[in-house]
């Protein structure tokens, strides 16, 4: 499962591919569990094999004959685990030879990164050291990153695709400055890229950009099959650059599927999904396999990328061209549109958000994390069936309900008092007003809300 097949003629495995075939195949193996006995040996096959294309599509220094060391999960949240781990496990036993102590652990990031960041920092005892971001720089600084390392730092983490605005954070820039770091400590502190949306988007549509092992610090990578690697939810993967990277002791060997398997994940069963890549018209196995077809359109992926950006370009230009919006997400990154209202507005960009639901549009609001907690922004992530035919419609109805916000006391007035909240027009700042029109806004939300569960 771990070290995958050299390099494959995946062609092999393709006897036929038809999208209603394969989503029969889907359907019928719905109730099968990714590791049963039976589906095995193809299952690991099929999924080393996925591992081999995805550790050289983001450039592993690896001979034609190598094979890459990487793992299947449940997704990117999973694959952070592990990787998290691992450099959690390189860098005790590193300082346990030094004869240094190795009980406090930390990670920099960005205040960007996607709370599975933090779920890995508390999980797994490693202090999160997060750069704050400010008003118009949402992602994480290298420069301030690199400050930040220490010696008891296990690793950067750097977003490929930040998930609140879908840029993408300057690894090579981080690397270069990290070497000089390490040139000058001799911590030799690595770096890993959460390229769950970026990873497959940034080698079809800016192969030139170096992100990925290209790199040198570079020693870990996760991507979400579910998001950009068009597949059914339940698929991604982490590839390591070499063996070395990965710690032998994380890896259990069993024998209960038949034959000696190295296994490294947190979770041992996993849904079908994993065998989207199906192709082979064997119709037992169905997950690992789907992936495999949509590598294999050819120019596909190239082409289902420049779509989604050409869609968020119109997407972009029509909410510019109302004129009550400022942009937030930038062209090169993840194809999704960020976009808050303009200077000081009565109406929020949350009660926008709640209009939109009207006309069928999830638009999410949400306010950025630390120190840009002030800004608020929409949101639109733009999908392969995310039409131009969608995206003039969506401005269309974003139109109307400015129209109507425009005719509309502000909910927000409404709940905290006219009074209120003309004093806070009247004497606030504009930061401190706008926070007060978010802590409104969240208790407004509140107050008509029950919560039943965590998700
Ligand atoms: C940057 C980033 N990392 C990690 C994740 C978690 O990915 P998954 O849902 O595949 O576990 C996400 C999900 O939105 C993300 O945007």
């Amino acid at each position: 499962m771990l070290d995958g097949s050299p390099r494959l003629n995946l062609a092999s495995f393709v006897t036929t591919w038809m999208e209603p075939e394969c989503d029969k195949l889907i359907m019928d193996s719905i109730n099968k569990n990714y590791v049963d006995m039976d589906e095995y040996p193809v299952t690991t096959e099929l999924q080393n094999r996925c591992v081999n294309m995805i550790a050289r599509l983001f450039n592993a220094p690896l001979g034609d004959t190598e094979t890459a060391m990487g793992v299947g999960t449940v997704g990117s949240s999973e694959a952070i685990m592990l990787a998290g781990l691992a450099f959690k496990r390189n860098w005790q036993n590193k300082r346990k030879a030094e004869g240094k102590t190795y009980d406090k652990p930390n990670i920099v990031t960005g205040a960007n990164v996607q709370v599975c960041w933090e779920k890995f920092a508390r999980y797994f005892e490693v202090e999160l050291k997060e750069i704050k971001l400010s008003e118009g720089y949402y992602v994480m600084d290298p420069d301030k990153a690199v400050e930040m390392v220490d010696e008891n730092t296990i690793c950067v983490a750097a977003i490929l695709g930040s998930t609140l605005t879908g840029e993408f954070e300057d690894v090579k820039r981080l690397n270069d400055l990290l070497v000089k770091k390490n040139d000058a400590t001799g911590w030799n502190t690595p770096i890993h890229v959460d390229a769950a949306s970026g990873g497959f988007i940034a080698p079809f549509i800016y192969p030139e950009l170096e992100w990925d092992f290209r790199l040198p610090l570079v020693k870990s990578i996760n991507v979400s099959g579910h998001k950009y690697g068009l597949v059914y939810a339940g698929i991604g993967w982490v590839v390591w650059r070499t063996q070395q990277n990965l710690p032998d002791e994380l890896i259990f060997h069993i024998n209960y599927l038949g034959a000696d398997q190295p296994t490294f994940t947190l979770n041992f069963s996993k849904g079908i999904s994993i065998f989207q890549f199906l192709v082979r018209i064997d119709p037992n196995y169905c997950s690992v396999l789907l992936a495999h077809t949509s590598w294999l359109r050819g120019t596909g992926y190239t082409n289902v990328m420049e779509n989604c950006r050409e869609n968020m370009l119109v997407l972009k230009e029509g909410i510019e061209k109302t004129e009550r919006f400022n942009i937030v997400s930038k062209d090169v990154g993840v194809p999704l549109v960020a976009f808050s209202l303009k200077g000081q507005s009565f109406h929020s960009e949350f009660e926008i958000s709640e209009m939109l639901r009207r006309f069928g549009w999830i638009v999410p609001a949400y306010t950025m994390p630390a120190d840009a907690q002030h800004i608020t922004v929409l949101r639109v992530v733009i999908r392969e069936d995310f039409s131009r035919t969608l995206a003039e419609r969506l401005v269309a109805d974003i139109l109307k309900v400015l129209h109507e916000l425009d005719t509309l006391p502000s909910k927000i007035s409404r709940k905290m008092g006219a009074e209120d909240f003309a004093n806070v027009k009247r004497k606030k700042v504009k930061r401190e007003k706008l926070m007060e029109v978010i802590v409104g806004w969240r208790k407004f939300v509140k107050d008509r809300k029950k919560m039943n569960g965590v998700c």
